[in-house]
């Protein structure tokens, strides 16, 4: 049985892949025209942030943020500068997390990583220049509760702490409620952050910012277990980086915890949960139903 008649609801795969086409498109020039607006303070910095930022991410993150605001029926421009202050965050924190310090990682979306290119120097400090004008953009949108919304996920108590226990963990037996929480900080609070974002920019009710919460939180689980099932079942070409890297640096992930079979089941599961989330949201949130198929089908 498939993915979708597990889930009971039929799967239109191409429509996600227009939406996320569509929404990457739209994110991609406000990128370009917030990045050209910079001061060059000598060759190479805003080049090297470029580098990462157009680097053929999926745009997951300003996706949600968008799809979000259109679910509230929110105004677009007015969350353009959230979702590509999202879009920074998460790449700077790839660009670190490749750094020799951390993962110490060749390859990311198939090119090699910044540090590899223009050196550790640059590749620092071009994770912290797209991090501080992220902020800067969300403090555009007037909005304090977002700003806080976002610094919260991206902080001590989301990514930055999530990534700070994940390397603690390195070579340890931990449980399956660390790994939870490892990955609730780590990618699972930013994820959930962007479809927040989009409803509080767009005044969703209490009942509606409820909803895209729990979805958020689900989908963020979902995704962490399939992102974690790929490092070990991907293909390399296909992913644009390294597979089997988690095993090498001996990290806990949910196969190595799990296995497999219960891993993609906890994945499925987290799915389902996130799907019936969106029960109160109606018709209007279909396309947030896809995409959480379309997450845990995905194959990079
Ligand atoms: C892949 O996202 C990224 C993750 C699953 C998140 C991993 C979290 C970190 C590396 C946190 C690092 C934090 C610090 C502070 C260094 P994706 O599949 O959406 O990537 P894409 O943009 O390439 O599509
Ligand atoms: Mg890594």
């Amino acid at each position: 049985m498939n993915i979708s008649e597990r889930l009971g609801i039929k799967f239109y795969k191409e429509q996600v892949e227009q939406f996320l086409i569509d929404k990457g498109k739209q994110t991609e020039e406000a990128l370009h025209q917030y990045l050209g607006q910079l001061q060059c303070p000598g060759p190479g910095l805003i080049e090297a942030m470029e580098y990462s930022l157009f680097a053929g991410g999926k745009r997951l993150r300003p996706a949600l943020v968008l799809g979000s605001a259109e679910i509230f029926e929110g105004d677009i421009p007015k969350v353009m500068p959230s979702a590509c202050a999202i879009e920074m965050i998460h790449t700077y924190s790839l660009i670190h997390d490749d750094l020799p310090a951390l993962d110490n990682d060749d390859f990311r979306r198939g090119k090699p990583t910044l540090h590899k290119v223009y050196g550790e120097a640059v590749a620092l400090l071009a994770g912290d220049g797209l991090l501080t004008l992220a902020f800067e953009l969300l403090a555009s949108t007037g909005n304090a509760d977002v700003v806080a919304e976002v610094a919260r996920s991206a902080g001590v108590n989301g990514m930055v702490g999530g990534q700070y226990l994940d390397i603690r963990a390195e070579g340890q037996k931990i449980t399956i409620e660390t790994l939870q929480e490892i990955h609730r900080k780590k990618t699972g609070a930013l994820i959930c952050a962007s479809l927040r974002c989009g409803a509080l920019l767009s005044n969703a009710s209490s009942e509606g910012l409820y909803a895209i919460t729990e979805y958020g939180k689900h989908l963020g689980l979902a995704f962490q277990i399939v992102d974690d099932i790929l490092n070990v079942t991907g293909d390399e070409k296909t992913l644009g980086k390294p597979v089997g890297s988690d095993k090498e640096h001996n990290k806990s992930t949910y196969p190595a915890i799990l296995g497999l079979a219960q891993a993609q089941e906890l994945a499925l599961e987290q799915t389902h949960k996130a799907i019936r989330a969106l029960d109160c949201l109606g018709e209007k949130a279909e396309i947030f139903r896809q995409l959480a198929i379309y997450m845990l089908s995905r194959n990079r």
